[in-house]
């Protein structure tokens, strides 16, 4: 088969899906999107039938479709905890709710039941450490079972939470729950992390003092077993189960638009930006598209890879999977550790249906090789997932023959942070699949790829993918239309549209193959930065004059950061220099940001309006020929870099 430079296919083959699979799919009716385009908007009522509302919506959307005010499931009333816990509990308590796989092997069974009496008796807790609805509660833990329970809790209790990566800094928590004024922080003594345990709680500490605001409660889950020191206001997590064992909590009745959580994410600007998703929406949206893309049935066992300090992990392992009354694996370890086969253990263990994982996951897998998972059993496979980055054809059809045997589909998903739910994929019942290309618009969303003016670009060539009809998933700010402008591009020539920052071209059937973004924000192994958030941290360095972070080709990670820096005039751009770059980047944002390159350079090249063009930059880290210079006040400066760059190793 033939590829292009960027190892896309240029001739691509539609596959179709296994017979065997649409047979049982949860949707694999071919006119669903027609049905969904006769009806819209009332056609997402589909999703909203899927939850338990304690008031029924009296409008699908409210507000039309045509501009902000948006309102989905308008007049609603629902609690997400009740919808992810109780109503299972009803029909079957006993069935596992969450399977949680420990980094040092050990397991933990949650049954729906056992769901749901930690989650009362947190919620129990929290509340009686003050929280009430409309609360931010900042949790900042890594994958173990308390952490979708402190979720559960605050959902239960109308109380809005802000998870924080548990990689990120001290000084990054510290500005995430100082943006979101939050005094509530729920945390851990410490976590394993290949093989080393770290001190959580710590950074925990240092970032509440760095805090201009009190922290009225903190609670410590007990990871890593030691004895922990609690401060003042500080509470462990097992000694507040103890005091409200038995307790339970009425879930508090929430309007659709109310918010269920916040989380931050990297946007165009130096400071990270919260995305609040709705309580009605967004559960009707993640609960859907786990149904008809993830294909998930409350009888499988399901497992999603991304950690929940990001939103694939709180729209696919958490609130997806246990809406629909799933169980949901957690696995707090890496993927070779102790072995390159421990996915496919967990697999086989648990007899697991339906995998979902990142393109960068599964290169290592193929760099590792196809042993690993061939001495594990996988036919309880059914279907494959994967998103946050292109995935190349290649890595596909690996994925495709190695992991499913030919006999799963593999749905590549997009969507981001702000959409909350997937966006654009296959509907693995119902459609081919063409390898390297995330699919159509699902049904009922609006997704277009667009020229600079708006126009809708002939197939094949490349233009931004912009969303140009409201869903439900949509964050708070798109909906209402506040608040939003200030931090991400808008076009509104042809009406209301959302730009989502990436490059895409669609083909004659609707397939839209992502490329990348097109914005200030770099994504790195499914990660997301901002050029300006790296940048800033990187000039506040002594002996640093200037900084310009751009996302080059890295063999395994897809993405790296690449950090060109021009140093002060006395200061030599030298190990000690690259050594204290790094330092600050880890402690501004956390070790998962270090830049794989710093390269040094007399001066950046600029144009004569003084712009750094970061365009070149890529061009020279991905060893690619030039783009147009002739902008440039200072040309001779490429050589130069070019010279540095290749002598790297
Ligand atoms: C960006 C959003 C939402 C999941 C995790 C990332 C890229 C996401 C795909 C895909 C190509 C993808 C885009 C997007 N992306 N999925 N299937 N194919 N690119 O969420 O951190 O908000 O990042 O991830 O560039 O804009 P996020």
């Amino acid at each position: 088969m033939d590829h292009d430079v960027n190892g896309r296919l240029l001739d691509r083959p539609a596959i179709e899906p296994p017979e065997s699979f649409v047979a049982q799919a949860n949707v694999s009716d071919p006119d669903v999107r027609a049905a969904f385009e006769r009806e819209w908007p009332d056609c997402w009522a589909q999703a909203g039938r899927l939850l338990d509302w304690e008031r029924p919506y009296d409008e699908t959307l409210a507000g039309g479709a045509a501009e902000p005010p948006f309102e989905w499931f308008a007049g609603g009333r629902l609690n997400a905890s009740h919808n992810c816990v109780d109503r299972h509990v009803d029909e079957r308590k006993n069935q596992v709710a969450v399977q949680w796989e420990g980094r040092l092997g050990e397991t933990r069974t949650y049954t729906y039941l056992d769901l749901y009496r930690e989650v009362n008796e947190f919620a129990a807790a929290l509340r009686s450490l003050g929280v009430a609805a409309g609360d931010v509660v900042t949790l900042y833990m890594p994958m173990i079972p308390e952490l979708p329970v402190a979720m559960l809790a605050c959902a239960r209790l109308g109380a809005v939470h802000n998870v924080v990566f548990a990689g990120f800094s001290a000084e990054a928590l510290a500005n995430r729950m100082g943006r979101a004024e939050s005094r509530f922080l729920v945390t851990c003594d410490g976590y394993y992390r290949r093989g080393a345990a770290t001190n959580q709680k710590n950074k925990a500490d240092n970032a509440r003092i760095g805090l201009d605001h009190e922290v009225e409660a903190t609670v410590v889950v007990s990871r890593l077993g030691d004895e922990t020191h609690l401060g003042d206001r500080q509470y462990g997590y097992v000694d507040l189960l103890a005091a409200h064992e038995g307790d339970r909590v009425d879930p508090v009745a929430r309007r659709a638009a109310d918010p269920l959580f916040l989380i931050y994410t990297s946007g165009t600007t130096g400071a990270p930006k919260a995305v609040t998703h709705t309580t009605g929406g967004y559960l009707a949206h993640v609960a859907w598209t786990a149904r008809a893309v993830l294909d998930i049935k409350p009888e499988d066992t399901y497992w999603c890879s991304a950690d929940i300090g990001w939103i694939t992990g709180h729209s696919y392992v958490v609130y997806g999977p246990l809406a629909l009354g799933t169980t949901t694996v957690l696995y707090e370890g890496t993927a070779d550790h102790p072995e390159r086969d421990r996915v496919w253990q967990i697999i086989e263990r648990n007899a697991v249906d339906v995998f979902y994982t990142a393109p960068t996951a599964i290169r290592a897998f193929m760099k590792w090789g196809s042993e690993y998972p061939a001495r594990n059993d996988l036919s309880s496979l059914r279907l494959l997932g994967t998103v946050g980055e292109p995935i190349n054809p290649r890595v596909w059809e690996w994925y495709y023959t190695h992991i499913g045997g030919e006999r799963c589909p593999v749905v590549d998903t997009w969507w981001q942070t702000e959409t909350g739910a997937i966006m654009v994929s296959t509907l693995p019942g119902a459609d081919a699949m063409k390898p390297g290309s995330a699919g159509m618009a699902l049904p009922g969303i609006g997704a277009r790829v667009v020229d600079g003016d708006g126009r809708p670009t002939p197939p094949g060539e490349p233009g931004y993918l912009v969303l140009d009809r409201p869903w439900p998933g949509m964050p708070t700010a798109l909906a209402t239309g506040e608040g939003w402008a200030d931090s991400h591009p808008w076009r509104s020539a042809d009406g209301w549209q959302y730009v989502a920052g990436d490059e895409a071209t669609v083909d004659e059937d609707g397939y839209v193959t992502v490329l990348g973004r097109v914005d200030d924000v770099i994504n790195v192994a499914g990660r997301r930065f901002s050029t300006m958030e790296l940048e800033s941290s990187i000039v506040e360095v002594a002996g640093v004059a200037e900084a310009a972070v751009i996302g080059g080709d890295d063999r395994s990670t897809g993405r790296a950061v690449y950090a060109y820096v021009s140093p002060e005039r006395d200061c030599p751009g030298d190990d000690d220099l690259r050594a204290r770059i790094e330092a600050r980047v880890r402690e501004a944002i956390g070790p998962m940001a270090t830049p794989e390159a710093v390269v040094f350079t007399p001066e950046l090249p600029k144009t004569r309006s003084g712009k750094i063009m970061r365009r070149l930059l890529e061009d020279i880290a991905n060893d690619e020929p030039l783009g147009d210079t002739s902008a440039l006040r200072n040309p001779e400066i490429l050589g130069e870099i070019e010279s540095v760059v290749r002598e790297e190793p």
